[in-house]
């Protein structure tokens, strides 16, 4: 296979050519935000509306856009030509550019607009069901920005891997928020029930696509609070993401959600995502 194109402030280069500054307040603050889009069949998938959060998180951290959406369409559907005919993920970052090490804004300095794809492996024997743990929610009250600051996360994960689970769901004021790296939602007496959006968790694209298609397809699904106490006795938990759709967790430390096997309602609603996505390849959808 041939090296992989990267985009770099303007420029489509071999991943090896691409080089940035060691001052580069990405690598020095984590001061950025950054972007995961699916492409199928050659397409993003909800593009605009991943452009969207992407305005919102430049926005909250003030860094201005340094492309229109339609420079944005142009640039990484060019890059996703100039890699592989297959799925592939799209990670997008941009920081605050590079400068000498002063927290404080540097006045004058140029964003750095990195992206790049790869192509996609499906978790094998993931929609079997996957364990998960509860930990507390330690982070900030900014989550919902994409920040590329993601020491949190990166700690929960381990724990998670630790423990030999997949993810770690998280509880803050005893309230669920979401996973690590993903968007959950419980299942207890045929109602769907993730948390609305707010400061505490990410606005996930799959989970609004799942809200969306849920209320498409009359299943019942609410937006609204869901304690530790209803997430440790649902009948089904499930977590949503971009690289992994929806999946369903069977255990919550170590303990079986339901009868431990993937749910009836993970089953009809992984099949609609799936559905989405095959219409989304045909252009059917957006
Ligand atoms: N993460 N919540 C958090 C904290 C996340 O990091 C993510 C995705 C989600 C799900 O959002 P979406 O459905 O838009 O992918 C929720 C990406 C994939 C990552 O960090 O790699």
């Amino acid at each position: 296979m041939s090296a992989a194109i990267v985009h770099l402030n303007g420029e489509f280069l071999p991943i090896e050519q691409a080089s940035i500054s060691v001052l580069d307040r990405g690598f020095l603050f984590g001061d950025g935000v950054y972007e995961v889009i699916p492409v199928y069949g050659g397409r993003l998938f909800r593009l605009d509306q991943h452009l969207q959060r992407l305005e919102h998180s430049l926005a909250a951290i003030r860094i201005d856009n340094p492309h229109s959406r339609e420079e944005w369409h142009a640039l990484l559907g060019e890059l996703v030509q100039r890699n592989s005919d297959g799925d592939q993920s799209l990670y997008l970052q941009i920081t605050r550019g590079a400068a000498l090490r002063n927290l404080a804004f540097p006045v004058g300095t140029t964003p750095t607009v990195f992206a790049m794809t790869s192509p996609v492996h499906p978790r094998s024997g993931a929609e079997q069901g996957v364990d998960a743990i509860v930990v507390a929610d330690t982070r900030w009250l900014h989550c919902d920005i994409k920040a590329i600051t993601l020491l949190p996360a990166v700690l929960m994960r381990q724990q998670a891997v630790d423990h030999g689970a997949a993810e770690a769901i998280m509880v803050r004021d005893g309230l669920l928020t979401e996973g690590a790296a993903c968007n959950v939602f419980i299942v207890q007496n045929g109602v769907a029930m993730t948390p609305p959006h707010s400061e505490r968790l990410l606005p996930g694209i799959t989970r609004d696509l799942l809200v969306e298609l849920c209320h498409r397809n009359a299943i019942p699904c609410e937006e609204r609070n869901v304690s530790e106490a209803e997430l440790r006795n649902a009948d089904e938990v499930w977590i949503t993401s971009s690289p992994t759709g929806v999946l369903p967790v069977t255990h919550l430390d170590g303990a079986a959600v339901g009868n431990g096997e993937p749910g009836p309602l993970w089953r009809f609603v992984s099949g609609l995502y799936r559905q989405y996505q095959i219409d989304f390849r045909a252009g059917l959808v957006t």
